[in-house]
């Protein structure tokens, strides 16, 4: 989705402007801009496409100024050409906008009437407008306050004011901002990692707060115009968090950082002598068990919970639902008492995930929600009753990778941790899974330390169209997992399947060309996978078997084999995790295709 950046400096601030967009691209855009003041004027530079194209025209005609805003955009109103690229400009207000106006017709609309006009498709160029309208008729303050209130939709705002070149303006309702300070500048952004390297300190703003940023510092007020007084907290992020580390990709650096990411995880939720502690989820602890759980996630999060329901109906005996958030928070669904609710979200930014938390909140308060999530300062950690942090560090590849395992592992204590409660798990075996999981970490390194069975197993997909991807119990979901991967970053249509319904419908897909991944590790109904695996390889499929027992590969006669340590019940899917990703990032390459940026993907799905 779109990223913003503001800075404000006592230096040129265009290459900042630059390098922070460059942090923002693994959010997925298809245009960007930006825009600075310098004596009483704006330049601006805008290109479709990738950045390095707005790149190439600054570094032919660079801009100068110590303040300026930038944008990549995500198209939704309007195709994402130059005209479209944000920032977008009246005559004395240049602003960058996130999220969707939704009054933009009907605002649009009265102000053309009133002389404006319009250059571009976007709800966005309603904003500078409306502004440059308000600030004729009023005082500055008031102009924002009134601009603001006549707002319906989600935004994150930045803007500079021609006539006010010490002064950053910035606003959210609904998505995400932030703002920095450092010895020489002050920013407002859209994701922490856009400030890597620039700023010490941050702010995050809330929902329905608005304000400016001078040398100075920071005036921060509610809806209604009222001083908010906030404090600074440390940048959450590294510099070389934004930074490949070597790798040629992000997505291949953070899925060898996975053994790293579970020990960290294991390290911060397991105590000595195997107590299982959720410091920012208190009520797990405190509160009767629930009888009911549902989980809500969108996309691989939502992967990650399908594996998780297996976990926890087998041990806590509780019905467990499970449901993609944008036909959740649509479908009247039935919540009743002692339920919990589940939201697992990567980035904490998700519209749709976000607005089953706030729709489950305000429906039945009574029941607490947990959020899994990676970003702790997101929206979806802040408002949630509980949050279990997954830990993964920044993730930048489009791709979920490590936040997809750390969701497991996180899932998989979660489920320990309320069989212990619920008294349903034996001290022995809870220890002996935790044992498990401690190995499962060393396990992947193996796996990643040689990847040139994957890599062969990568050819396969050379002159194919598509892939079926099968697997039974927790690896059913991993299976559809294996295929999203697998389209997102390669472009092949991929479906996973339970490997028990492939005849009731797409076995008939299958012949020579057709590419099937077979996940068959012990633990989950081996039997059974081995002989649907029959069933294609009798129509000629080219079999892919992923199995954690030599014998199970040796019988097989599979096009290719990739071999896992065996893993338990728990551990297991963590470590099929690796050949999957690999497998789909392999494919990837070989097509050559963007794997970090694939097209049409944005890291952050903020809009509905
Ligand atoms: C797939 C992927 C997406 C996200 C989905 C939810 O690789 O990354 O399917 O999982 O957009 O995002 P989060 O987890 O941030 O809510």
């Amino acid at each position: 989705m779109c990223g913003i950046i503001g800075a404000l400096c006592d230096h040129d601030v265009q290459d900042e402007l630059l390098g922070s967009l460059r942090r923002m691209e693994y959010r997925g855009y298809d245009s960007a801009g930006v825009c600075m003041l310098n004596g009483g004027s704006f330049q601006q530079a805008k290109a479709p496409g990738k950045l390095s194209n707005l790149e190439r025209k600054l570094a032919d005609r660079p801009l100068s100024g110590r303040i300026g805003i930038g944008h990549t955009r995500w198209a939704t109103h309007g195709e994402p050409t130059i005209i479209n690229a944000h920032p977008h400009i009246s005559s004395s207000v240049a602003l960058v906008h996130n999220g969707i106006i939704e009054n933009h017709h009907e605002l649009r609309t009265r102000l053309s009437a009133q002389g404006c006009t319009f250059v571009s498709q976007t709800d966005t160029e309603v904003l500078p407008h409306l502004l440059e309208q308000k600030i004729r008729q009023q005082e500055l303050l008031d102009a924002w306050r009134e601009m603001l209130a006549e707002l319906e939709g989600a935004y994150a705002i930045a803007a500079i004011i021609r006539s006010l070149p010490g002064s950053l303006w910035f606003a959210r309702k609904g998505s995400p901002l932030l703002v920095g300070r450092s010895a020489h500048g002050v920013y407002v952004a859209s994701d922490a990692l856009a400030l890597a390297g620039l700023v010490d300190e941050v702010m995050y703003i809330d929902d329905h707060e608005w304000g400016r940023l001078t040398l100075e510092g920071i005036e921060l007020y509610d809806l209604s115009g009222k001083p908010v007084d906030r404090e600074w907290e440390p940048l959450p992020v590294a510099a070389h968090d934004a930074e490949k580390g070597g790798f040629p990709h992000y997505m291949l650096k953070e899925i060898h950082e996975q053994p790293a990411v579970l020990r960290r995880i294991l390290r911060q939720y397991v105590r000595e002598g195997g107590e299982i502690m959720f410091e920012h989820a208190s009520f797990l602890h405190e509160k009767p068990l629930p009888k009911r759980i549902v989980m809500v996630a969108c996309g691989t999060s939502y992967h990650a919970a399908l594996t998780a329901r297996y976990w926890l109906e087998r041990y806590l005996k509780v019905p467990v639902e499970v449901d993609i958030a944008s036909e959740y928070r649509y479908r009247d669904p039935v919540i009743g008492q002692s339920t919990l609710l589940v939201v697992l979200s990567q980035s904490g930014e998700t519209a749709d995930t976000l607005e089953v938390l706030r729709m489950f909140k305000q429906h039945t308060p009574e029941n607490d929600a947990l959020a899994l999530c990676n970003v702790p300062s997101s929206s979806l950690a802040r408002e949630a009753d509980g949050l279990i942090e997954l830990l993964a560090g920044p993730e930048i590849g489009v791709a979920s990778t490590k936040a997809y395992m750390a969701q497991l592992a996180v899932l998989a204590l979660l489920t320990l941790f309320m069989a212990r409660r619920a008294g349903v798990m034996p001290e022995g075996s809870l220890s002996e899974h935790l044992a498990g999981l401690e190995r499962a970490a060393a396990a992947m390194e193996g796996l990643l330390a040689d990847t040139s069975a994957v890599r062969r197993a990568a050819e396969q997909f050379a002159d194919v169209r598509g892939a079926l991807y099968l697997g039974r119990g927790p690896c059913y979901p991993m299976a559809l997992e294996g295929a999203l991967k697998l389209k997102e970053i390669s472009y092949l249509h991929a479906e996973g399947y339970a490997a028990g319904e492939m005849k009731h419908g797409p076995i008939a897909l299958i012949d020579g060309q057709l590419p099937v991944v077979v996940i068959a590790p012990r633990q989950y109904h081996l039997e059974k996978v081995i002989s649907n695996l029959h069933e294609v390889q009798a129509r000629g499929a080219r079999i892919i078997l992923i199995v954690d027992m030599p014998e199970t590969g040796r019988s097989a006669n599979a096009a290719c084999v990739l071999r896992v340590p065996e893993g338990d019940y728990f551990s297991t899917p963590l470590l099929v995790c690796i050949p999957l990703q690999l497998l789909a990032y392999e494919v990837a390459c070989m097509l050559g295709t963007d794997v970090d940026q694939p097209r049409n993907l944005a890291k952050s799905v903020t809009v509905e």
